[in-house]
């Protein structure tokens, strides 16, 4: 049975409004794993997937017959107005902790509202989804402009996540983000992580903040929170699970790693102390010295292709 949550988040449509958007696609439906937290469910003929209305967030994709390939931590909370860990949240309108606030929400707040479903749709074997959250009088409490969200979320035997940032208002404004993607891995010891090779890094969990240079491919064997300063795809060649994991992305020049290893991962209540060894985060973003300006009605894309590849 769905379990009661204390709602003090605001969803601008029912259960009803989102099936009813849906109700002429049988491979799109809307189920509800917690009472207040609607999720809609892809099965297309290729791949299965599962999408939280709440940061318009995709938790689960795999192509058809293969295990996960995001991950999704067995302690997420879904609970409404805070971040769920696991998928690909969507980090807006900063990235990491606010540039001057530290009482802000971490990583913006796109991730801990409900967005609004505007439309799906069913052509061939791909789905497609499509969601908005725009500026309103809470938003502008924690960012004071205008703006337009538009995500569009492709399901085939990839996935794609394109989130168009539009200014509506009149003042100029920068923004820094990122499509968090957190991936399942059989063993984060057994990975080599290739793409990043070649490119300057700032070393987030290091008070030394010079950028450095990453001489070879990468292999996780301890904390890893680094901004990279690349446009190039990052492939995951992942030994135990015998398949390699592309992340392609457009709109970006920086890509964020991420493994919080053994001691973080106690401090994150929503994570078990060994979950580290399961995932790797690789973020699509616009962060650290990257930060597009969006001028009145600018827009700018951010992008990412997440797909497998036989292990070479
Ligand atoms: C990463 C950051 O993107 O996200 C890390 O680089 C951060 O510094 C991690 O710890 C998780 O953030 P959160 O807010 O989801 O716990």
């Amino acid at each position: 049975m769905a379990k009661v949550l204390a709602v003090t988040f605001a969803m601008s449509q029912s259960i009803e409004d989102l099936t009813a958007i849906l109700s002429e696609i049988p491979e799109l439906t809307v189920t509800e794993p917690e009472i207040g937290f609607p999720v809609i469910e892809v099965q297309t003929p290729v791949s299965a997937a599962t999408i939280a209305v709440h940061g318009a967030q995709v938790l689960t994709w795999a192509p058809t017959d293969h295990p996960p390939v995001l991950y999704v931590s067995p302690k997420a909370k879904m609970t409404g107005g805070k971040a769920l860990r696991g998928g690909i949240p969507i980090c807006w309108p900063w990235f990491g902790n606010h540039p001057e606030d530290p009482q802000m929400p971490s990583h913006g707040f796109a991730r801990t509202r409900f967005w609004e479903l505007v439309s799906g749709e069913m052509v061939g074997k791909m789905a497609t989804i499509v969601f908005k959250l725009v500026s309103d009088e809470e938003t502008k409490a924690l960012f004071p402009f205008d703006f337009e969200l538009t995500a569009t979320i492709r399901i085939a035997d990839k996935l794609r996540v394109k989130l168009n940032m539009k200014n509506t208002g009149v003042e100029i404004y920068k923004v820094s983000s990122a499509l968090h993607t957190y991936l399942s891995l059989g063993d984060i010891e057994r990975i080599q992580l290739e793409g990043v090779k070649g490119s300057h890094y700032i070393d987030q969990a290091s008070d030394d903040k010079e950028p450095v240079y990453q001489e070879k491919n990468l292999q996780i064997k301890g904390e890893v929170d680094r901004i990279y300063q690349s446009m190039s795809s990052v492939l995951i060649r992942d030994l135990d699970r015998y398949r390699s994991v592309f992340v392609d992305k457009a709109g970006s020049r920086s890509t964020v790693i991420w493994n919080p290893w053994k001691e973080k991962s106690k401090e994150l209540a929503d994570l078990p102390d060994k979950a580290y060894k399961e995932f790797v985060c690789v973020e699509c973003a616009n962060a650290g010295t990257d930060k597009p300006t969006l001028r009145p009605n600018g827009s700018h894309n951010l992008e990412t292709v997440i797909g497998l590849r036989p292990l070479s």
